[in-house]
């Protein structure tokens, strides 16, 4: 399919890249910003543009991959009607699209960092459209893209996005806060990288609620005040710690 990019970020960095393996085209990438448009067109050897009256028409899907809070006031500027038109966002409602815009929903249900320089090898879809012929361009195009592909509602989206944003965001940062103590102790993040990386491997395998272990797991409420003195000089980590300790123990009816 001939592909206008709309946004130049993480999901447009690595989307556009997963487009152009499967054997489509991306023809224009559009951002307000010039460096990052400029930037992403190069890698993706395409055209770019920075203002909305000049975006390509001759696309046959259009991709928003903008900030969930930009794409409402993207959409009121288009200049012209889409063949078809899509946005990324796991909450945004399909309703952002006016009944007379050919619109639809394309989620790429994973993490995309332009930091990460490996695009993601598993991406799944979830897509969602007005009416079936755009559906079934959208889920043609997805499984081109894709094996795993599901047409859910806005509302059963939201959902999966709520659950993406606990497993993922909510477990970053708690990486994010470990580092923070460790490198105040002088130790590097390298040490918890196997712990990491077994953790997200044995919840292939089984329920995650199967695979629970730890201080709040067992009971060891000894343990669990010494860490929570440990943590009085990071006050918001403390916090943290203590909430997951509690629901940890409320989930396997544990007394802590
Ligand atoms: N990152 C992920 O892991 C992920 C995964 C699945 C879905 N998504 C969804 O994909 C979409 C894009 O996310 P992202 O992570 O790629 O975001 P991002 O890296 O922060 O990029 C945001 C894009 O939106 C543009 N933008 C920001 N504010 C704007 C404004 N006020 N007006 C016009 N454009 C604006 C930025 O342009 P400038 O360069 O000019 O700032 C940039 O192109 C979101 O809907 C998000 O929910 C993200």
């Amino acid at each position: 399919m001939r592909v206008v990019l709309i946004g130049a970020g993480n999901v447009a960095h690595h989307l556009g890249s997963v487009i152009i393996r499967n054997g489509h085209r991306v023809i224009q990438v559009y951002n307000r910003t010039q460096s990052s448009a400029k930037k992403l067109s190069s890698i993706l050897s395409c055209d770019f543009t920075t203002k909305v009256p000049e975006i390509d028409r001759t696309g046959e899907l259009y991709i928003i991959a903008l900030k969930d809070d930009a794409i409402s006031e993207f959409i009121k500027s288009l200049t012209f009607s889409p063949k078809l038109i899509v946005h990324t966002s796991g909450s945004c409602s399909i309703d952002v699209f006016p009944k007379e815009l050919n619109g639809g929903v394309l989620y790429p249900l994973q993490t995309f960092s332009k930091a990460n320089k490996r695009t993601p090898s598993v991406i799944p879809f979830c897509i969602e459209a007005r009416d079936r012929k755009s559906l079934s361009v959208i889920r043609k195009f997805s499984r081109s893209l894709s094996d795993m592909v599901y047409e859910k509602t806005s509302e059963e989206r939201e959902k999966i996005h709520l659950c993406a944003v606990i497993v993922n965001n909510f477990t970053n940062h708690l990486f994010t806060l470990s580092e923070k103590i460790l490198s105040s102790e002088q130790t590097a993040f390298d040490i918890l990288r196997p712990l990491i990386m077994e953790t997200a491997l044995k919840v292939q395998d089984g329920k995650p609620s199967m695979m629970q272990t730890g201080p709040a797991r067992r009971g060891d409420s000894k343990i669990i005040k010494e860490h929570l003195a440990l943590l009085n000089k990071y006050p918001g980590i403390k916090k943290i710690y203590k909430t997951i300790s509690d629901s940890i123990a409320s989930e396997y009816d544990v007394k802590l």
